[in-house]
């Protein structure tokens, strides 16, 4: 198997470039990142020493370069992360928003068109084109759950979740599903959004076989620390106040993202073509209660006093999406995949790793990140 991931670099394409070595170690891995502020190379260090992966630095909205990257490595699956990611960064500055995630999603549709069509109009067998979207697209929830009536999970999903004894007994209409329509509300929501009509216009147009997937908020290793847990985490070390927007009572449904990486790798190996597929953690959370256990087990590792008094309630995002709470039921019926990770292990987890890992986190905190959090907060 071939892979060419977009914005490997980044956070979740990372931590998917390791999950696809461990877990298929014969396949071959092709990296493009264009390194914006999020890119990381130190994150795929490793493996480029190694060779085991080949990088590629360019944008996907380089038509030129994306056409020779194509016909350098022939690749199988395509898996689209790279995009602009913050909602606070797009409601400040939206435009490369939709440079990146509208318009290089298009080139990067063209380029696949082009390299996977043959002479005579039929397609290359065993592609894939994979966009990664997000469940923002699909807009904000209420806070009621499951109205009018909760559907039961069916007997033999419930055999495959039992394997978390965390999961809830039901999901019901206050769910994200498939068919919800798009609603996006922010313009990094709008971008994604777009980009999703993009790739399945390219599946009914021409024929590019394809796949969405829409997964909730992830956490875990090498999250970029402008996101709520590792800023929390880097915040909290710093003695620095953990700004709660509003009164830290929106709703996230999280995902550790080890769970959404073999969440993607089940839709390419065995995803029916041109299907959407939402990936969820049965695992929704305010923000206020997030805030708190980060401070609680910050506290038991470095064995301080837990800082609760850090938490300061700011500003509200605008516009902020009131609650995200994602239905997988197809995914774990058709693919037999449900998260393994419970929110109690993740979290461990994830803080272990950011407190392990001060190097990681200090040189990315140093620089053009800091002038952003000094706008953004004004502190
Ligand atoms: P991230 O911001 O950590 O990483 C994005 C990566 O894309 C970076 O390496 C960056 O350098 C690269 N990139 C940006 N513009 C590029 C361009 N023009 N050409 C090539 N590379 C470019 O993001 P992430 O959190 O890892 O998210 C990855 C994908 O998953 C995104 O498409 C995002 O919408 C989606 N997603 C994220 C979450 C989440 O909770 N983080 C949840 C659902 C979906
Ligand atoms: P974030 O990690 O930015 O993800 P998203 O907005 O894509 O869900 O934020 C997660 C939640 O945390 C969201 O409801 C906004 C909130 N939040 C804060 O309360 N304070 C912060 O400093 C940040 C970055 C986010």
């Amino acid at each position: 198997m071939n892979y060419f991931i977009t914005g490997g670099a980044g956070f979740i394409g990372a931590n998917f470039v390791k999950y696809i070595l461990r877990t298929h170690p014969d396949a071959r891995v092709t990296v493009v990142d264009a390194l914006t502020y999020a890119g990381n190379i130190d994150n795929l260090a490793e493996e480029i020493r190694d060779g085991r992966i080949r990088f590629i630095h360019a944008s996907i909205n380089d038509a030129e370069a994306m056409a020779r990257a194509f016909e350098e490595t022939e690749p199988d699956f395509v898996v689209n992360f790279a995009a602009e990611t913050h909602v606070d960064r797009s409601i400040t500055g939206p435009r490369v928003f939709a440079d990146t995630n509208i318009l290089g999603t298009m080139t990067l549709l063209e380029a696949a068109r082009r390299a996977w069509r043959r002479p005579d109009g039929s397609w290359q067998s065993g592609k894939r084109f994979l966009h990664i979207s997000t469940d923002e697209v699909y807009g904000s929830l209420p806070k009621e759950y499951g109205e009018p009536k909760p559907i039961a999970i069916p007997d033999d999903i419930r055999a495959l979740v039992a394997r978390r004894r965390d999961v809830p007994a039901a999901f019901g209409s206050g769910f994200f599903t498939e068919k919800t329509p798009l609603a996006p509300r922010s313009p990094y929501s709008a971008a994604k959004a777009s980009a999703d009509m993009m790739v399945m216009a390219w599946h009914h147009t021409y024929g590019l076989p394809v796949n969405i997937t829409r997964c909730s908020n992830n956490y875990g290793p090498m999250q970029f620390p402008e996101k709520l847990i590792p800023l929390l985490i880097n915040n909290i070390q710093q003695g620095r106040e953990l700004p709660v927007y509003g009164k830290g009572l929106n709703v996230r449904d999280w995902l550790y993202v080890d769970d959404h990486c073999s969440a993607i790798d089940a839709v390419l190996l065995h995803g029916r073509p041109n299907e959407v597929y939402n990936i969820g953690g049965f695992n929704e959370k305010t923000n206020i209660d997030i805030v708190r256990q980060v401070v609680d087990l910050v506290a038991e590792f470095t064995g301080t006093a837990p800082r609760h008094d850090l938490i300061t309630y700011v500003t509200d995002r605008p516009g902020h999406d009131m609650r995200y709470a994602i239905d997988p039921l197809k995914t774990a019926a058709e693919l037999g995949w449900v998260p393994l990770t419970t929110f109690e292990q993740g979290i461990r987890r994830t803080v272990r790793w950011y407190l392990d890992n001060p190097e990681w986190v200090r040189k990315i905190v140093s620089g053009e990140y800091m002038d952003y959090y000094k706008k953004q907060y004004n502190r």
